[in-house]
């Protein structure tokens, strides 16, 4: 079973999160939203990631969901977010993907993430700052990838 991984972020966490599901779900292709357009069609299972900002998903991706609305549902297919808060995973899931799309999913979860401020310009960075400066002092809530949230949806994903 191919699976297409599409995915679009600012400052690489996603990036790092799309790869390694790839490297979990072994025949699989990893294409990002910010340079390129994927065609689903040749693939059996489709996973569509995107990095929350302010509890919204990419643009990027957003706009990919619109367009591939019909195409996704027809398909297998999960969603996975890379965020700085993964316990607001499911708010941030629903407000974001479609009723009709999410319920189908097979599985759709975070990621976890990565906060990088010298990565980030402008207002971007400010925030960045502002959410960094709340988890100062408590190692536990600084961001980071969870892989092992990666390799349990990847095994979910086998073996739907
Ligand atoms: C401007 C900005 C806004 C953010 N807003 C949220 C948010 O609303 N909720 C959350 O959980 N994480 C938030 N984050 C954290 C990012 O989602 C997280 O760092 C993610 O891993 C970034 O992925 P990327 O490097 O692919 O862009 C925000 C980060 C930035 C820079």
């Amino acid at each position: 079973m191919r699976t297409l991984i599409v995915y679009a972020g600012t400052a690489g966490a996603t990036e790092r999160c799309a790869h390694l599901l790839a490297e979990q779900m072994g025949d699989s292709k990893t294409a990002d939203l910010n340079k390129e357009t994927p065609d689903i069609d040749n693939y059996d299972i489709v996973v569509v990631g995107s990095n929350i900002h302010m509890g919204k998903f990419h643009k990027k991706v957003k706009d990919f969901m619109n367009t591939c609305q019909e195409e996704l549902k027809n398909k297998k297919h999960g969603f996975f977010i890379s965020n700085a808060f993964p316990e607001q995973a499911e708010t941030f899931l629903m407000q974001n993907i479609t009723q009709e799309l999410l319920s189908t999913s097979i599985c759709a979860a975070s990621f976890g993430g990565e906060l990088d401020v010298t990565k980030l310009k402008g207002m971007d960075k400010f925030i960045a700052k502002m959410v960094s400066n709340t988890t100062k002092g408590d190692e536990s809530k600084v961001p980071k990838i969870l892989e092992d949230s990666i390799k349990v949806f990847a095994d979910t994903l086998k073996q739907a």
